[in-house]
């Protein structure tokens, strides 16, 4: 029977060592000459600076040594192996062997299963082939110039974020859009200036039976089928999907229908066939130099000791500022315009797996999980949350993101995002003194309105440059770091059972809002009103 984490001394440890480390404060730790060398550390085309945290050396060997007993080298080597770490749906959760390489094997089930992927990938690449020739011809043998990915959550928020991250790599002859939303307003967004006949949708979904998409899916069905006919549909549509049953019942061709695997979870997709929408943008090859990027972080997160292991890193310092600071939020702070989707990606992959309340053995747990995520590119949140950031009377810890080389030609933009970055990076972790202020000539009554305390935690992620190799080895980071976090709540960080309930009840107000009338016995007073009042404006 595992001990309780608030109960282990080692948390309690911590928990007096974050008192006592309370009078030090980032100014102060900034002492140590050896600090700065010690705290960065670079692999797989990142690097990553982490020496304005609020900790220091003895910080560091505690949260090694819950790391030890948390069993997280076991978790992570049941995580490469196969073996079931989704407890709730009795699953493995195998992304790794997405991004394997095409000689390794990895046994799930008895199965290797890279073969598998490789042959996905290669019906991938074939098909991606014909669109970037031309060949593959809507129905009336107009080449395919609009291609829309139809999906939500995971089967939308790592696609979208990879296209636009990837934008300078992409073929500039295909358009490639994002349905997501249930709203029609998205529907018409997407398509009002698409010509049907040149237009291509894929329908991405794990499940095939997600309500939003399967809902857009048929919407966008019918509008084929108006402009070209029944017969065009197999020219227009491809799938992605677990569920070939439900694919061909919509009328997909196997052959046009690229599969994954139960040990995919939704918002570890982007690197699987859910990634096609990625492929038809950069091509075959660049998508591969992404899975390359992928796999070595997932190599350096396997061999490497903790003290030099960067997801192991951020993952713990991670706890360090939720569990310790009571940071309650995580601020992600891209300074690249490409990168602006990246936020609402790893909001899924954060706090989707990471968001619960009952551990491993069923028992509720007594301590904060999932820190909220949120974030904008840098500049542009300089100049709206920032304030609170430098200010506010709450902790956030900040994520700063950057690449050396800009992808513009515009070398002078690149280093003006860059001098902010670092810049408000310094200005959170040494702000501004009353007594600074007070040299500069600023008078007394201003003096504590201008007062930035500073001491306020934040890393730095640098890559060289945005490119497919260096995206893969920041999201594998990202990946791995939750899994670090969510195997020292032992928590499940691949269910999402709290999804479901908001599902459940949304197809019951349905049947209420097709039948015109509310059933008050099935809801609140509150609810019921809004449903009758809804209903009532819509003339029911
Ligand atoms: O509702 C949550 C969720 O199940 C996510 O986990 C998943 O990424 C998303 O819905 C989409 O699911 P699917 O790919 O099955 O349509």
């Amino acid at each position: 029977m595992t001990v309780p984490l608030t109960q282990l001394s080692i948390w309690r440890d911590l928990q007096a060592h974050a008192k006592t480390l309370k009078g030090s404060d980032i100014k102060t730790l900034f002492q140590n000459p050896l600090r700065i060398d010690k705290m960065r550390a670079q692999v797989a085309g990142l690097s990553f600076d982490y020496a304005k945290n609020r900790l220091d050396d003895h910080t560091l060997r505690l949260l090694f040594e819950l790391a030890e007993e948390r069993f997280i080298p076991q978790r992570r080597e049941a995580l490469f192996t196969g073996k079931v770490v989704n407890v709730s749906e009795n699953r493995a959760a195998l992304h790794v062997a997405l991004r394997a390489v095409a000689q390794e094997a990895i046994f799930y089930q008895q199965r290797n299963v890279v073969p598998d992927v490789e042959a996905v990938l290669e019906q991938m690449t074939q098909f991606v082939e014909t669109l970037w020739d031309g060949e593959f011809r809507g129905a009336t043998g107009k080449s395919i110039r609009t291609i829309i990915n139809i999906g939500i959550g995971g089967s939308y928020l790592g696609p979208q974020m990879a296209y636009q991250a990837l934008r300078h790599y992409r073929n500039k002859r295909l358009d490639i859009r994002f349905l997501a939303n249930i709203d029609g307003a998205e529907f018409e967004a997407v398509t009002e200036d698409a010509d049907p006949a040149e237009t291509l949708f894929i329908v991405s979904s794990k499940t095939f039976t997600t309500l939003e998409t399967m809902t857009n899916a048929q919407t966008a069905r019918q509008w084929i089928v108006t402009a070209l006919g029944e017969e065009a549909v197999p020219h227009h549509f491809v799938a992605v999907s677990t569920n070939r049953e439900a694919v061909a019942a919509f009328g997909v061709s196997e052959k046009q229908t690229f599969g994954f695997w139960d040990w995919v979870g939704g918002r570890y997709s982007m690197d699987s066939a859910i990634g096609l929408s990625t492929m038809i943008a950069i091509g075959s090859s660049r998508f591969r130099e992404m899975l390359g990027g992928f796999h070595a972080m997932d190599q350096h997160f396997l061999t490497a000791a903790p003290a030099d292991n960067l997801p192991f890193l951020h993952g713990l310092i991670a706890i360090w500022n939720n569990n310790f600071l009571h940071a309650e939020t995580l601020a992600i702070l891209p300074y690249a315009h490409d990168l602006r989707r990246l936020p609402a990606y790893l909001q899924q992959l954060f706090m989707e797996s990471n968001g619960k309340r009952v551990n491993n053995q069923g028992k509720q747990i007594d301590f904060d999980s999932c820190p909220i995520v949120w974030g904008e590119p840098g500049t542009d949140g300089q100049h709206s949350f920032y304030q609170l950031l430098h200010q506010g009377t709450r902790l956030v810890a900040c994520d700063f993101i950057g690449f050396l080389q800009p992808l513009s030609e515009n070398v002078h933009h690149h280093d003006i995002l860059m001098a902010s970055l670092f810049a408000q990076s310094e200005a959170l972790a040494f702000g501004k003194s009353a007594a600074e202020l007070a040299a500069e000539g600023v008078p007394e009554a201003q003096i504590l309105h201008r007062v930035c305390p500073g001491n306020r935690p934040s890393n730095i992620l640098l890559a060289e440059a945005l490119t497919p190799a260096s995206l893969g080895s920041l999201i594998a980071f990202y990946e791995h770091s939750v899994f670090v976090q969510g195997a020292i709540w032992d928590i499940d960080s691949f269910d999402q059972w709290g999804v479901e309930l908001g599902k459940h009840l949304a197809q019951r107000i349905l049947e209420e809002l097709h039948a015109g009338q509310v059933d008050s016995s099935r809801h609140d007073a509150a609810t019921s009103a809004a449903i009758a009042a809804y209903l009532k404006s819509r003339g029911a």
